[in-house]
C-alpha cells in the first residue's frame, strides 16, 4: 500500500515563473506577463486535476515579492481578486477545493473576506487547488511553530508542526516544477519539499501548456524514489 501511494503523482506543485521575461521579450510591460500568466494558471491547474492528480499547489506570490514596484505588486493583486471573484462562478461545479496558504494577515478585510468564502463552499471537496499568496515556507513554518507555543507546547514533534502548516492534512508534494529557467525554490514548501522530485524548465510560464504538464508528469514516473532506502 505505502509503496503505491509513494509512486503516485497525488500532489504537483508549480513554481510559476518567467512571466516578467515572457513580457519583456515582448516589448510589453511586466504586468502583461501576469496577466498571460494567469489564463496558464487557469489551463494547467484544472488540466492536473482533470488527468487524476488530486492536489495541485501554486506559487503565486512570494513574501520577499513585495520588493517589487508597487505598479508591479498592484497590477498582480488585481488579477487575483478578479480570479476570486471568477472562481465563485468557475468551481461551482468542479469537484475542487480551494485553499489559500500564505500569510494573509496584511490584506484588505475585504479580501479575506472573499478568500474565505471561497474556502467555505468549496470545502469537502475531493480534489485541492492550494494557492500560495504572500507565502514563504520560512514564514509558514514560524507561523506553524508560534500556535504551538501558544498551546502552551514546549516540545515539539514533526507531527506537531505538520499539523499546523498551511497545508495541513494533504500529503507532501510529491513534484515540484518550477519554470522560467532558474534553478532554485525560493522559499516555495519549504518543509513540504523534503523529498519532492524537483523538475526545472526553461519554458517561461506564459508559455507553459498542457503538453508541459505531461511532459513533467512522465518524467516523474521514470523517477526511483527511495526516501533513504534501497
Ligand atoms: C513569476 O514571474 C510571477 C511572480 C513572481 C509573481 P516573474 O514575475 O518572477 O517573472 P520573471 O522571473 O521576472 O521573468
Ligand atoms: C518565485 O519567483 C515566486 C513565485 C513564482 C511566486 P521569483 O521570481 O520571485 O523568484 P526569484 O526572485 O527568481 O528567486
Ligand atoms: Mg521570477
Amino acid at each position: 500500500m505505502a509503496e503505491k501511494s509513494e509512486k503516485t503523482l497525488r500532489h504537483i506543485a508549480f513554481i510559476m515563473d518567467g512571466n516578467g521575461r515572457w513580457a519583456t521579450k515582448r516589448g510589453l510591460p511586466r504586468e502583461a506577463g501576469h496577466k498571460a500568466g494567469a489564463e496558464v494558471f487557469k489551463t494547467v491547474s484544472e488540466y492536473c486535476v482533470d488527468i487524476g492528480i488530486p492536489i495541485v499547489t501554486v506559487y503565486a506570490f512570494s513574501t520577499e515579492n513585495w520588493k517589487r514596484p508597487k505598479r508591479e505588486v498592484d497590477a498582480i493583486f488585481r488579477l487575483f481578486s478578479q480570479y476570486i471573484e471568477e472562481a465563485f462562478a468557475r468551481f461551482l461545479e468542479k469537484d475542487l477545493v480551494i485553499r489559500f496558504i500564505g500569510d494573509r494577515t496584511p490584506f484588505p478585510k475585504s479580501m479575506t473576506d472573499r478568500m474565505e468564502e471561497l474556502e467555505r463552499i468549496t470545502a469537502g471537496r475531493k480534489n485541492t487547488l492550494n494557492i500560495a499568496i504572500n507565502y514563504g515556507g520560512r514564514d509558514e513554518i514560524k507561523r506553524a511553530v508560534n500556535k504551538l507555543i501558544a498551546e502552551g507546547k514546549t516540545e515539539i514533534t514533526e507531527a506537531d508542526i505538520e499539523a499546523k502548516l498551511d497545508t495541513a492534512g494533504e500529503p507532501m508534494p510529491d513534484m515540484i516544477v518550477r519554470t522560467g529557467a532558474e534553478q532554485r525554490i525560493s522559499n516555495f514548501l519549504t518543509w513540504q519539499s523534503a523529498y519532492a522530485e524537483l523538475y526545472f524548465t526553461d519554458t517561461l510560464w506564459p508559455d507553459f501548456g498542457k503538453e508541459d504538464v505531461d511532459k513533467a508528469v512522465e518524467e516523474f514516473y521514470r523517477r526511483n524514489r527511495r526516501f533513504g532506502g534501497v
